[in-house]
């Protein structure tokens, strides 16, 4: 049975393989073959719950779509309200008893993924956890082939801001895929100290740096909120990544054409909203959450 958990354990093919199919149905559902493929009868009689301890917008709604268009039935359960009920492991032993088909699963702490693939016996899909994003960097990967047409080790790919769950998937991802990757944060942050290791040994083109100067003429800049669901808001912290904003002067600055944002974005702190208007990529991205979500319940359950 496989999941989708970090993505570490994916192969380079596999996570090519799940790009190009995302490709394929983003072509094909617009067209009237679709009906007659087997894509729309995937999830035939299959319930997939959607847990969710956070909120989203994109997140839920792809997934809801990615089941239904698939020929599934998505039951969403909010589970931000429960206010610490019954531990994990219980949650998981009930789930396991209702004959589910599988669990999409937004949660505060990457071991509650590990506790549900445990006890369910069915596949669990990462939908953001503390440590990683691995939806949204299957979608960003997508994106950024649509954008620049490049092979994965021709692309530059800058993250700035402070390192987080989403860089952590960024750079899994350029480590599986040999993709010049760099976090551009101050330099009282880091990434995970192992993790970057750990990529670095897949991917020796993979850099942390505090120099702005060090990303000029990348072909993408990818920023995420300074304040991730959950973070505590220190005015501290704005004050020091105040340099990393994307606005329009850095990109000039830097030469760089394409801005990705997983969303959503606090307009005039991270990025500006003059930043925001002029990429629609920004956009096309979040669209592209759908095919990629299509793409590994493809992989998890054909
Ligand atoms: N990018 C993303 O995961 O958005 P949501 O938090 O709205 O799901
Ligand atoms: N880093 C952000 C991503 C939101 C999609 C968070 O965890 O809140």
């Amino acid at each position: 049975m496989r999941n989708l958990l970090t993505l570490m354990d994916y192969s380079t093919e596999t996570i090519e393989k799940l790009i190009i199919d995302a490709h394929a149905i983003k072509e094909t559902k617009q067209t009237s073959a679709w009906s007659k493929c087997s894509y729309p009868y995937i999830l035939e009689g299959k319930n997939i719950l959607l847990y969710f301890e956070k909120p989203s917008l994109r997140t839920h709604l792809t997934f809801e779509m990615a089941v239904r268009n698939l020929g599934g039935n998505p039951i969403y359960f909010d589970n931000s309200k429960q206010m610490g009920r019954e531990p994990d492991v219980d949650i998981a032993k009930n789930i396991a008893r209702w004959g589910l088909d599988g669990i999409v699963a937004r949660v505060f702490s990457q071991t509650t993924l590990e506790t549900f693939m445990k006890y369910t016996n069915v596949p669990v899909i990462n939908a953001l956890s503390d440590l990683y994003h691995p939806c949204q960097a299957l979608a960003d990967y997508m994106t950024m082939k649509e954008l620049t047409g490049k092979n994965w080790k021709d692309l530059k790919l800058a993250y700035i801001g402070e390192p987080n769950n989403v860089s952590n998937s960024l750079m899994i991802m350029a480590a599986k895929l040999g993709t010049t990757f760099t976090i551009c944060c101050p330099a009282s942050m880091s990434p995970d100290y192992l993790l970057l290791k750990q990529c670095q040994k897949l991917n020796p083109n993979i850099k942390v740096s505090c120099f702005i100067e060090d990303i000029k003429d990348f072909d993408v800049i990818y920023g995420d909120t300074w304040y991730s669901m959950g973070d505590e808001y220190t005015p501290n912290k704005a004050l020091i990544l105040q340099a990393y904003q994307i606005n329009k002067a850095l990109l000039t600055a830097l030469n760089i054409p394409y801005v990705l944002h997983c969303l959503p974005c606090h307009r005039d702190q991270e990025i500006t909203d003059e930043v925001i208007q002029e990429h629609p990529e920004i956009y096309q991205l979040a669209e592209n959450r759908l095919w990629t979500e299509m793409s590994v319940l493809h992989y998890l359950f054909y």
